[in-house]
């Protein structure tokens, strides 16, 4: 409920695996201020599914649950081999069916060894294969969004929006952190970046951005993009948007800027909708590509 009381009009909890494990050891987070970036490696820290499941109804039951869509986050487990990887996610998305309103499978976080070989056109179909499966099986229809990997070469993103088209994806979360790095300006950011991991923040935005353009291009809006990586203020919120995103999320702009910056963003970008003289913001979504 303090997301939404800090102007966050819907959240998303996460990465979720079937299974619980420790992710990696500390240090596993990094901050790079001079870039207000950061490096993390946390590799999916958490409980297991089951278990985030019953918190999550006994939150409810507190009357804790916000009035906000919510999205549940999926990744693989460490140790389930990709060549299981379907089942996986199939069955953690069975798990926390009834406790969110939409879901993101993450075959992009560099964290899990070969977890990014899931963005593969044979792995990927039938891990939508199974999750639609499930879909149908609970009767109710949900979002499930795909989320990419910005080290990805423009081809292979395209592929990869060409399967979303034909499997029944509903939207796609661009981008996840990246294992590049920029050229270090302080001995902390050296530091940061040297190790394994991806980064997230002010560096991300450029390659973020122009993935959203090129998903956008290739979709039309026929699906929306959700778009995230360094949207820190009004401008780069702006910018994401006219590149075609519905939907805006952001994590190190609240570890630099502060819970303010949300507040700060949806204000500036109600005015920039005023201004641009558009009559409401989805006239705004993709508006770089007319
Ligand atoms: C500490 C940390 C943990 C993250 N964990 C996940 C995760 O579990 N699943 C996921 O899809 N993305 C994860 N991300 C990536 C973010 O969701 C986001 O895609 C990325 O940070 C870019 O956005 P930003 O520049 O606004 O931080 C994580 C990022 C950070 C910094």
């Amino acid at each position: 409920m303090a997301w939404s009381a800090m102007g966050f009009s819907w959240t998303e909890y996460g990465g979720v695996t079937r299974y619980p494990q420790d992710g990696n050891p500390k240090p596993r987070m990094f901050r790079a201020n001079r870039h207000k970036a950061l490096v993390n490696k946390m590799g999916f820290n958490n409980p297991g599914a089951s278990e985030i499941r019953k918190r999550l109804i006994s939150r409810k039951s507190e009357d804790k649950w916000p009035k906000t869509p919510v999205a549940a986050n999926i990744g693989r487990s460490k140790k389930v081999p990709n060549e299981h990887a379907a089942d996986d996610y199939a069955s953690t998305l069975d798990i926390l069916w009834d406790h969110a309103d939409m879901f993101v499978l993450n075959i992009s976080s560099p964290n899990t060894p070969g977890l990014r070989d899931l963005q593969g056109q044979e792995y990927l179909s039938s891990i939508l294969i199974s999750c639609n499966k499930v879909r149908e099986m609970k009767g109710a229809s949900k979002p499930i969004l795909l989320k990419l990997s910005p080290d990805n070469s423009d081809d292979e993103i395209l592929e990869t929006v060409s399967l979303c088209l034909s499997s029944g994806v509903d939207g796609i979360v661009a981008t996840n952190t990246t294992i590049k790095r920029p050229a270090p300006l302080s001995t902390q950011s050296r530091k940061a970046f040297s190790s394994d991991g991806g980064l997230s923040g002010r560096p991300l935005n450029s390659r973020s951005l122009e993935v959203i353009n090129l998903v956008y291009g290739e979709t039309q809006g026929k699906i929306p993009i959700v778009g995230v990586g360094g949207i820190e203020s009004k401008e780069t919120a702006w910018e994401a948007i006219i590149s075609g995103s519905s939907l805006i999320q952001l994590y190190s702009a609240l570890v630099f800027n502060g819970p303010t910056v949300v507040s700060s963003i949806v204000k500036g970008i109600k005015s920039r909708v005023r201004e641009s003289g558009f009559s409401s913001l989805s006239e705004a979504v993709g508006y770089k590509h007319i």
